[in-house]
């Protein structure tokens, strides 16, 4: 029998998970207008799904961070002097070799932390990734990256890694919290790099959003069929359509649901009962776009100074590395 070469560190179960999105869904749904919150994407479907858009020819950023990273992973590398790489919404762990293979040569790197609460596609991520790398202490932590204590305990410096602009998929106070709080879990000498997608052309921006093999709308409607499994709702998931627009006062694009014809839902383990009007949305994401100069002062207010921006000039997706000011 061969055992596992990955340490699994279950911070959320289940049964968390479960209340979690019990919470969510009913301050979402009950609001007006209604919202879900986009962690609840990533089921095993959905975690599928997003790794299809990641290789659809309208869906650049994921294109153009790897670019990025291959560039820049060496300079990365020396710069933050890392023993440990902490990952926060690794995911399928798609661009981490690159990172990996770069801190390696340095020849300092020890540890490799990924963290996500998709559990079984990071189980699943690491364990192909401990194979490559069997010098590498590989630890899979389930857990949400918005609650951070105690994820930075391995040996630093530590370099903690943010990638594919999940970051925009926060709302403004919840981004802003969350670079003042990664801020008080690390050290002078650690390191964060930044992954954010910038604003460009408004049909380039939607395209991404609205891909013509309709993988990001079975995507977007796949949370309904999460909502159903997982609360006993009766989403009817074909009565909804996808809706992607860029939101030009945020600057971020939307993500919706529009009910095609009027809808009655019960969510049976919520003991909740919710009409939709025909054309009434939802929102189900945000994922705002950035400059380089206003990332730069978020992240000088989270408590950050700026080491590197990498890819401002080329205007597609920005790398920004970092490190606490104290
Ligand atoms: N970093 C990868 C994956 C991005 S998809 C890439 O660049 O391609 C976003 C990932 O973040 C998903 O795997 C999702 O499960 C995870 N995620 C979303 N919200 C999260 C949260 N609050 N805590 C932990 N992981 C989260
Ligand atoms: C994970 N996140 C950065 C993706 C994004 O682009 O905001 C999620 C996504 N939504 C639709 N397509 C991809």
């Amino acid at each position: 029998m061969s055992t596992s070469p990955v340490t699994v560190d279950v911070r959320l179960d289940r049964d968390a998970l479960r209340l979690a999105l019990e919470r969510d869904a009913r301050a979402g749904l009950l609001a007006t207008p209604k919202t879900l919150a986009s962690v609840w994407f990533y089921d095993d479907v959905g975690s599928d799904l997003f790794d299809q858009i990641t290789r659809l020819d309208e869906y650049y950023p994921t294109r153009a961070e790897r670019a990025l990273l291959v560039e820049h992973a060496d300079e990365i590398a020396v710069a933050s002097k890392a023993v440990t790489l902490v990952e926060l919404g690794a995911g399928t762990c798609s661009k981490t070799p690159i990172l990996l293979d770069a801190l390696v040569a340095t020849g300092a790197l020890r540890h490799y932390v990924a963290v996500d609460v998709a559990e079984a596609t990071l189980v699943e991520a690491t364990n192909s990734l401990a194979k490559s790398y069997p010098d590498l202490d590989v630890t899979a932590t389930v857990g949400d990256f918005l609650h951070l204590d105690g994820l930075f305990a391995h040996e630093g410096p530590v370099l903690v890694a943010f990638l594919g602009g999940t970051i925009g998929n926060l709302e403004p106070a919840a981004r802003h919290k969350f670079f003042a709080d990664l801020d008080a879990q690390l050290a002078h000498a650690d390191s964060f790099l930044l992954g954010c997608d910038l604003v460009k052309d408004r049909e380039r921006l939607l395209r991404a959003y609205d891909d013509r093999a309709g993988v990001t709308a079975a995507f977007n409607r796949n949370v309904l069929g999460v909502l159903n499994r997982e609360l006993g709702a009766n989403f009817d998931v074909g009565a909804f359509e996808h809706v992607a627009l860029f939101d030009e006062d945020h600057q971020w694009i939307e993500m919706r649901l529009r009910a095609t014809s009027p809808q009655h839902v019960t969510i049976t383990q919520l003991g909740i009962e919710l009409t939709f009007e025909q054309g009434e949305e939802m929102r189900t994401e945000i994922s705002a776009k950035f400059t380089p100069e206003g990332i730069a002062g978020e992240l000088d207010l989270g408590g950050f100074v700026m080491d590197h921006q990498l890819g401002a000039e080329h205007g597609e997706f920005l790398l920004t590395l970092a490190h606490p000011y104290c």
